[in-house]
């Protein structure tokens, strides 16, 4: 999108050819008309009522047409055309109450709301067309193994990804296809390698300085938001370990709750850590909330991109840590190509002059990096503070294995089963990344979903979207209990019975060519985080007085079935998950000494 002319204008000029081809075509047929009518008088309110038809005529053609060449193209394919919704469920043209539904729900719903009906009324993969344009929704995991490994080749990120996510993250890893996502790839890879994530300083020094402040506020009487607290931690982390210098956001003070203000705002929402996460996540919410509307986004923001104002701040905190990569660069400090201390931006800065790339690479690391591990951890804590006798397991492990004080290592962290499927269980039923999506490049299908059925076409173009959220918590893959929070599952026979022979039900890193290049990583990262916190912590209880009362799930949800009854927090979802207004805990110190 160019620089200054608002979106929605660079939109219609961008869709011209389109638009004036209805009114071409009507003053070719009135001058023909005109021609060779014997009679051709006709009154100006006829001709211009066939000017406004011809838009929404052209549509339907347009509509019709590509149905009829879909029909045509599924049965030449021995294909069948997807299941969708009921006509009756919402007869209003291009699906306006299903798209109004899906915005609310965006705003205040639960995520996956009304997709778990969709398993009877229309299968796991089905059609959900809204303005005109296909848009697959599946929670299958044959389907997403087909979308992610089998037939990888068949499906990109696409267009609508670059153009929805574009300002948001630019030319970076996550929404580019082809050589430039193979030259970004194979440019970051070598930094996740083991050697490279097995050391635990940067963690340590972090996670050292995240606890005792922590303590401190305890101290003091007050609820702590664990979700701020984590999310500064990953990014000062992630920042070290990729760029060689950290953001520095765990300096800053942390917030009080909202009951402690005197005027309307806290006088801590100005220090740099807050604003930093205040434009990094409103430009997150303002791109999820952009996706809702496909390559049409521009018409929704019509005089102005809502990310550009955030992404202006965001890329100025962003500026220092570049600067420092270049002015080491200069300095001939990273003369030292693939050296151990190399760091990403080093390779980055000996690869490309280009600022933009630097940037935009920069970027989509420090969001792979911050939100996805803080919400893994984010929601780890909250499920421990509802399940006290799970917690009192966990330490009971971390106090075995490693003991109250030592730092621990990687091999005592590959050891800790117990704190691997306490993760597992988390990143199961609460996935950082919930939601997520690619676009066929070309006439494809999906395995049919029932043994001797046919195959399901997916037209050109097509998005597809994939709601781990609603599969990992599906009772025909998981067991009667899938809503339970239990990691025992990923330890007794049900691991057997359910995971084993179907591994694609558990996806929280995706799965094929562009996989998590961060999984061990986070692993690593929360795992050790987990530990030294736990060691520090024996009790964890939400302090639901200090979390602001319009972030609590309202009443109605506790007439409702599943975990949505039984929520304390809500759940909001950019691009990844999190808990609105955050999750403020309270925490008590271990003993000096404990028995189990
Ligand atoms: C619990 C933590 C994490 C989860 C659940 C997670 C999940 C994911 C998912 C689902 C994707 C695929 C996105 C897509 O293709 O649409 C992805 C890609 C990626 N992740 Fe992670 N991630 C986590 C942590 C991290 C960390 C800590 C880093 C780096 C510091 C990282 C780096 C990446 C990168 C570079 C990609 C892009 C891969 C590509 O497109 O080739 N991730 N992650």
């Amino acid at each position: 999108m160019s620089a200054n002319i608002p979106p929605g204008i660079s939109y219609l000029v961008k869709s011209l050819p389109q638009l004036l081809l209805p009114p071409c075509v009507v003053s070719a047929l009135l001058y023909f008309y005109r021609l060779y009518a014997v009679d051709n008088v006709l009154s100006a309110r006829l001709v211009t009522t066939l000017y406004i038809l011809s838009f929404p005529m052209a549509l339907m053609i347009s509509v019709v047409f590509s149905d009829i060449s879909n029909r045509v193209a599924a049965r030449r394919m021995n294909a069948t055309m997807l299941p969708a919704p009921s006509f009756w469920e919402d007869p209003t043209p291009g699906s306006l109450v299903s798209l109004y539904r899906a915005m609310k729900s965006f705003r205040g719903g639960y995520p996956g709301d009304g997709l778990e009906n969709r398993l009877v009324t229309t299968g796991p993969t089905f059609n959900f067309r809204v303005l005109f344009q296909d848009r697959v929704v599946t929670f299958e995991p044959n389907h997403i193994k087909a979308v992610l490994a089998t037939q990888f080749e068949d499906f990109d990120k696409g267009e609508d990804a670059v153009s929805t996510l574009g300002s948001l993250l630019g030319t970076g890893v996550f929404a580019v296809d082809g050589e430039l996502w193979k030259f970004h790839r194979s440019l970051t890879r070598p930094f996740f390698a083991k050697d490279k994530i097995t050391h635990f300083d940067i963690f340590d020094r972090h996670a050292e300085q995240a606890i005792e402040k922590m303590k401190t506020r305890f101290k003091e009487g007050y609820a702590v938001d664990f979700q701020d607290v984590v999310s500064r931690f990953t990014l000062d982390s992630a920042t070290e370990f990729l760029f060689g210098s950290d953001i520095g956001t765990l300096s800053d003070p942390l917030p009080y709750p909202f009951f402690t203000y005197t005027g309307s705002v806290s006088p801590l929402n100005q220090t740099f850590s807050a604003q930093f996460s205040r434009a990094f996540n409103e430009a997150q919410v303002a791109t999820a909330y952009r996706t809702r509307f496909g390559l049409m986004w521009p018409l929704f923001e019509f005089w102005k991109d809502h990310t550009k104002e955030k992404m202006k701040l965001v890329h100025g905190f962003l500026e220092p840590i570049i600067n420092e990569g270049v002015r080491r660069s200069k300095m001939g400090q990273n003369e030292k190509k693939h050296s151990d201390d190399e760091t990403v931006l080093d390779h980055l800065i000996a690869h490309t002059e280009d600022r933009t790339i630097i940037r935009d690479e920069i970027m989509n690391l420090a969001v792979a990096g911050r939100d996805t591990t803080a919400s893994l951890m984010t929601f780890t804590v909250y499920m421990l503070s509802q399940h006290p006798h799970i917690l009192r397991k966990l330490r009971e492990e971390i106090l075995t294995v490693i003991g109250p004080h030592r730092r621990p290592t990687y091999d005592d962290l590959r050891d800790m089963k117990y704190l691997r499927a306490v993760l597992n269980e988390t990143l199961r039923l609460y996935p950082p990344v919930p939601f997520d999506g690619r676009q066929s490049n070309k006439h494809t299908t999906l395995p049919p979903v029932k043994k001797g059925d046919k195959p399901l076409f997916i037209p050109a173009g097509t998005r597809v979207v994939y709601a781990l959220f609603v599969m990992h918590r599906r009772t025909d893959l998981w067991g009667p209990d899938a809503l339970k929070f239990d990691p025992e599952r990923f330890l007794d026979e049900r691991v057997h019975k359910y995971l084993t022979p179907n591994p694609f039900i558990f996806l929280p890193f995706n799965a094929g060519p562009r996989i998590c290049l961060g999984q061990q990583f986070a692993y690593n990262e929360s795992s050790f985080f987990l530990v030294r916190l736990l060691q520090n912590f024996s009790t964890i209880e939400l302090s639901e007085e200090s979390q602001p009362p319009d972030s609590k799930p309202p009443e109605s949800w506790k007439e409702e079935g599943g975990t949505k009854a039984t929520e304390k927090v809500q759940l909001r979802s950019h691009l990844t998950m999190y808990v609105a207004e955050g999750l403020w805990v309270k925490m008590g110190e271990a003993p000096a000494t404990e028995d189990f």
